[in-house]
């Protein structure tokens, strides 16, 4: 499947590198620093490529959308037409500019408001609140787990498939929480991620589900 990646950092950089090691053929976009985007094409191989935000949503059958809030409040704009029946993973948190706060909640979210930009775009609320880190590590392993849940919501059945196999190809078990508003939850899970992170333990942990 071919994947533009918009925003090409911890998120995007990691995300890229594990789906074309999966196969697939990756471009990224979005670094301010275009030796970065070169790096990152050539680490992740199999076709992996670089461009402008436009030419990866416009090369992508999926796209990731793995930006800071006030990159995605700008750039969404002008992606309108290029990404208009796509899918788009939304693995973004509206954050205020502090990274201290959500922007956006409670009766709302930041996925909820990036569909509302992007008409006719079947977005799909991923990858949120897992640590870049965990996406990179080649072993998604915890304790007895080998592939820890991750969850993602949306309205497009068909999108979450897809969405689905791509995060089973990378390396979890997809886990489906429902409709798109369900990332109103999903959201503040990225706040309890860094409050957890304050106790002083290591970054090798999981927001997931454990079932008996
Ligand atoms: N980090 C995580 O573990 C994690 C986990 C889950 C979700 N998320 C979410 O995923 C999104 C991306 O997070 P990230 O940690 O991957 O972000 P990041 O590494 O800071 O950067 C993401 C992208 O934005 C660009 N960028 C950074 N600062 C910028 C600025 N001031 N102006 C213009 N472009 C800028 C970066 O390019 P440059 O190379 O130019 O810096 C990169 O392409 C966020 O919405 C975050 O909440 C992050």
């Amino acid at each position: 499947m071919k994947i533009g990646i918009l925003g090409s950092g911890n998120i995007g950089g990691a995300l890229g590198r594990t789906w074309a090691a999966a196969g697939h053929v990756v471009m990224f976009s979005g670094s301010r620093d275009q030796a970065k985007l070169e790096g990152l094409a050539q680490q992740a191989g199999h076709g992996a490529s670089w461009g402008t935000l436009e030419e990866a949503a416009a090369f992508g059958e999926v796209v990731l959308l793995a930006l800071l809030w006030p990159q995605v409040l700008e750039a969404l704009p002008r992606l309108v037409p290029v990404l208009e029946g796509k899918i788009l993973i939304d693995a973004s948190n509206p954050l205020t500019p502090d990274f201290v706060h959500l922007a956006i909640g409670h009766t709302d979210s930041g996925g909820e408001t990036v569909a509302r930009q992007l008409p006719g775009v079947r977005v799909v609320k991923a990858y949120n609140s897992v640590g870049a880190n965990i996406i990179g590590s080649a072993s998604k392993q915890f304790g007895n787990v080998t592939a820890p849940t991750l969850f993602f919501c949306g309205d497009d059945a068909g999108a979450k498939q897809t969405v689905a196999e791509l995060i089973a190809a990378s390396g979890f078990e997809p886990f489906d929480v429902g409709a798109l508003s369900t990332a109103r939850f999903l959201e503040p899970l990225e706040q309890l991620w860094v409050e957890i992170l304050k106790s002083g333990i290591q970054q090798e942990f999981i927001l997931s589900l454990l079932r008996r």
